[in-house]
């Protein structure tokens, strides 16, 4: 089973980490544009024909599934695009549903932050509007944060100052969870924290992805192949030695747990 990751950079490794302890059996490829990052600052038609060219890229090696691990480049993946291609493409979404859920019976705010592109697009307006949740929902879009990344800088001092300046207008206390709607966030996860009080419950897509991208795999057949990752050196031994019956045995036990 060969699952393609796609981000355009550093970002999707935030989502591939879920992966690798969710799913640890699948073979993955990841595919990161740093021609082309940052995306978030991009017309839609330019990020588009990137996601389009990963995905050919996906098609070309055989993929069983792609997923797309950016914000940005999901809100551009239409249905079109998906329909092209025989494997299925799994996007992220910002966490604004268990945020809201959290925040509701608190009686906080919401504060989502993405890139400028992801929280333009009408996939997120969407999601916002069908949870009824506009006057709990502000928004900030942190596209520096993305090229520190690429720079591979999370923790300095400039990084501080920006978010210093990012935040000076809001009232960081109101915010009884804070979404991270792009994948290179979490590699701030510390650094973000420092500015919010201890009770502000960060969320971010990674998890649910995966989940749907479990969910996909199962109702599509699409089991792992443990053959291609273990191989088995048995000694001699009363019955028969056979590395299928340890397969067998492997397969159901993983299947079990
Ligand atoms: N990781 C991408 C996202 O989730 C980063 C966007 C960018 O390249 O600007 O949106």
């Amino acid at each position: 089973m060969k699952i393609g990751f796609f981000d355009s950079g550093i970002g999707g490794l935030t989502v591939l980490g879920h992966a690798l302890k969710m799913l640890p059996f699948a073979d993955y490829i990841y595919y990161a544009d740093i021609k082309h990052v940052p995306y978030g600052e991009k017309k839609i038609n330019e990020v588009r024909q990137y996601v389009q060219t990963a995905m050919d890229y996906m098609a070309e090696i055989n993929v069983d599934a792609v997923v797309i691990a950016c914000n940005t480049a999901t809100s551009v993946a239409d249905a079109k695009l998906r329909r092209k291609y025989s494997f299925p493409i799994i996007g992220m979404e910002p966490a604004v549903k268990p945020a809201f859920a959290y925040c509701q019976e608190r009686g906080k705010k919401i504060l989502v932050l993405a890139t400028s592109l992801t929280l333009r697009e009408e996939k997120f307006r969407q999601l916002v509007n069908k949870l009824d949740a506009t006057t709990m929902v502000d928004t900030l879009a942190l596209g520096g944060l993305v090229k520190f990344a690429e720079k591979f800088e999370f923790d300095t001092l400039d990084v501080s100052q920006y978010l210093k300046n990012e935040f000076a207008s809001l009232e960081l206390s109101d915010y009884g969870a804070v979404v991270l709607g792009c994948t290179h966030f979490p590699l701030f996860s510390k650094v973000l924290k420092q500015s919010f009080t201890e009770e502000t419950v960060f969320f971010d897509g990674s998890v649910g992805a995966i989940n749907h991208l479990a969910d996909i795999l199962e109702q599509k057949g699409i089991a792992p192949s443990l053959d291609d990752k273990i191989k088995f050196v048995i000694t001699n031994g009363k019955l028969p030695p056979s590395d299928v019956d340890y397969k067998k045995i492997l397969h159901a036990y993983v299947h079990s747990i």
